[in-house]
């Protein structure tokens, strides 16, 4: 079991547990004092199938009373009317200020759950047990939480910090392999941004991570939680280095609602790092040679380098209104080396349309 422990500037410092199964979590709870109170799991229609017994039953030994709410499963999903749903259910149970959430699922459980346990009495605690190789080696940690409006990602939201995340690492065995990989890139994100031994250890670990090896995997979260982690003790409210982790979502969250529902999250995040990195190539910020192989190091991750039938004008038009643009400009990341991530605001509407044309599939793509 490896434990990471995040702090936060309002002293609500949490834990992240990185194991394998359910069992340790009742000396969790009893650690945290939430032994004897009410729960509402919140998990989506395909993770509550497979998972939600076993997390009921570890419960019941720590006299946690379990009642459930289960989504269906999808960025669809992601919205103010499933957060008011769950705000009904707690109406309905009575929740009071002390009871709890636990979001079991991915990374649209996760935000959708923390921001319905931040609204609910000014915020009751909650608890991340993530199951997605995203919402475990990301999404779960550093406190953001919120939904999808207008077709806008994550448009609407609080930060508001878990009181506990307990990573259950076997349950990445039940992932599909595109899943599986889609929450790699933001492991890779991780890597590409801060840590360079990070970087070259998942490429050097590349066939034991497609094999899904167990330790390697454990290793995986482990290392990326931890960057996210230094990054997010640092900034948490997202005032200065924190937009390095956005690194590939510029456009990666433009391409994301302009192909809604064709490609996922981390898809189109390593489509926006392909992006990025090739500005930071054509500004002389990174070399030739660093940006084909940042490129081409996604491809045996099973990750897109390359995208069809995309509008390059709507892109654009969506990059404007995503929130990374703020009164200074547009807020863009940019490479300065592989494990060296910078924030630059010089990046023009011309160098992102020369970048999408570089990943816009052509059938003389070399
Ligand atoms: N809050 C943050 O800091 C942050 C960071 C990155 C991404 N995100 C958000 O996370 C979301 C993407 O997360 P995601 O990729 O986990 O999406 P997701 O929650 O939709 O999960 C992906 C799919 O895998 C299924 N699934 C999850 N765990 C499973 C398991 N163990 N076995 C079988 N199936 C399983 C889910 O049901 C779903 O169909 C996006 O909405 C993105 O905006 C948030
Ligand atoms: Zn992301």
């Amino acid at each position: 079991m490896n434990r990471l422990t995040v702090k936060t500037p309002n002293k609500k410092d949490y834990d992240i547990v990185i194991t394998t199964g359910f069992e340790a979590l009742p000396s969790e709870i009893e650690r945290l004092d939430y032994k004897g109170r009410n729960a509402l799991i919140v998990s989506d229609t395909n993770v509550a199938p497979i998972y939600m017994d076993s997390l009921k039953s570890v419960l019941s030994d720590c006299n946690i009373t379990c009642n459930e709410f289960i989504f269906k499963a999808g960025e669809e999903s992601k919205t103010k009317e499933t957060v008011d749903l769950i705000l009904d259910k707690m109406v309905e149970l009575n929740f009071m200020r002390s009871d709890l959430c636990f979001a079991l699922g991915g990374g649209v459980v996760g935000d959708i759950t923390g921001y319905a346990a931040s609204q609910y009495h000014r915020g009751i605690p909650f608890i991340q047990v993530p199951t997605s190789l995203l919402a475990m080696s990301d999404s779960s940690i550093g406190g953001k939480t919120g939904v999808d409006y207008k077709n806008i990602k994550n448009v609407l939201g609080a930060f508001y910090f878990p009181a506990l995340v307990y990573m259950n690492i076997s349950a990445l065995n039940t992932l599909d392999d595109r899943q599986f990989y889609n929450g790699f890139a933001e492991a890779m994100k991780n890597g590409i941004i801060k840590d360079e031994h990070f970087y070259e250890w998942l490429i050097d670990s590349m066939y034991e991570i497609c094999d899904k090896d167990a330790d390697t995997l454990e290793e995986l979260v482990y290392r990326s939680v931890n960057i996210k982690r230094l990054v997010v003790e640092k900034d948490p409210w997202e005032e200065g280095d924190r937009a390095l982790l956005n690194f590939g979502h510029t456009l990666g969250h433009a391409i994301e609602s302009c192909k809604f529902g064709t490609l996922l999250h981390g898809e189109c995040v390593a489509l926006g790092m392909v992006a990025a990195a090739h500005i930071s190539y054509k500004k002389e910020m990174i070399s030739l040679e660093e940006y084909l192989e940042l490129r081409d190091m996604l491809v045996p991750f099973n990750l897109p380098i390359t995208v069809d039938d995309i509008d390059v004008d709507e892109i654009i038009k969506r990059v404007g209104k995503d929130k990374k643009q703020d009164n200074a400009g547009l807020k863009f990341i940019l490479l300065k080396k592989i494990g060296k991530a910078v924030i630059d605001r010089s990046v023009t509407e011309d160098e992102m349309r020369e970048a999408l044309k570089e990943i816009e599939y052509t059938d003389d793509f070399e």
